[in-house]
């Protein structure tokens, strides 16, 4: 059997062959001038910016403190020495929010006594809320209320003493 060119079918394969191993040996280069920033034409893009990254560390009741959602900023709070980002319930915890109490503070108490009662809270240049007059039924609360909030915010850090960072 020979290859007859004369052939049109021939003719028509031979091009498609030359064709596909040229596209082959010589890719086309279609480098955009600019690296894309969303996804379009393919995987090769790169975000706008880094996605936000939270760094687990240790925070003091003064260091907690700041952030207690002012000016559209963070909210993180403590919770039996577990720091939480609720940034994202910042309708709770924000400046007008119900909660806002416990913005930048430990609120260990006041979640175990289901209170946001002033007392509840420690003052920041105070130790610790060692928290050992809490009968079992509010510990059992307060740490209802962390399985709560570990469900639903980031854990980001512990709660240390003042003088030990
Ligand atoms: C007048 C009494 C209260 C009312 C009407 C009330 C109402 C609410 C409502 C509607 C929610 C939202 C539930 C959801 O959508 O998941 C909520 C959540 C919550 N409440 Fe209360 N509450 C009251 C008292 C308290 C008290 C005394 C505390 C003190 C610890 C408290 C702490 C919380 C917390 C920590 C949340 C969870 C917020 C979150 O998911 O970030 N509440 N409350």
């Amino acid at each position: 059997m020979s290859f007859n060119l004369a052939n049109p079918v021939n003719t028509a394969l031979l091009v498609y062959i030359l064709y596909t191993v040229q596209r082959i040996l010589f890719p086309p280069k279609s480098l955009p001038k600019t690296i894309p920033t969303e996804f379009k034409n393919g995987y090769s893009w790169m975000p706008k910016s880094h996605p936000p990254t939270l760094l687990y560390k240790k925070y003091t009741p003064k260091t907690l403190e700041p952030f207690n959602g002012q000016e559209g900023k963070r909210i993180l709070l403590a919770i039996s020495g577990v720091v939480y980002d609720v940034t994202a319930g910042r309708n709770f915890y924000g400046p007008n929010g119900m909660y806002a109490n416990f913005a930048g503070r430990d609120a260990s108490r006041g979640m175990a006594k289901q209170s946001f009662d002033e007392e509840m809270l420690t003052s920041v240049d105070q130790p610790l809320d060692k928290l050992q007059d809490l009968t079992p039924e509010e510990i059992d609360n307060m740490k209802g209320w962390m399985d709560h909030f570990s469900s639903k915010y980031i854990v980001c850090g512990e709660l240390v003493e003042n003088d030990a960072i």
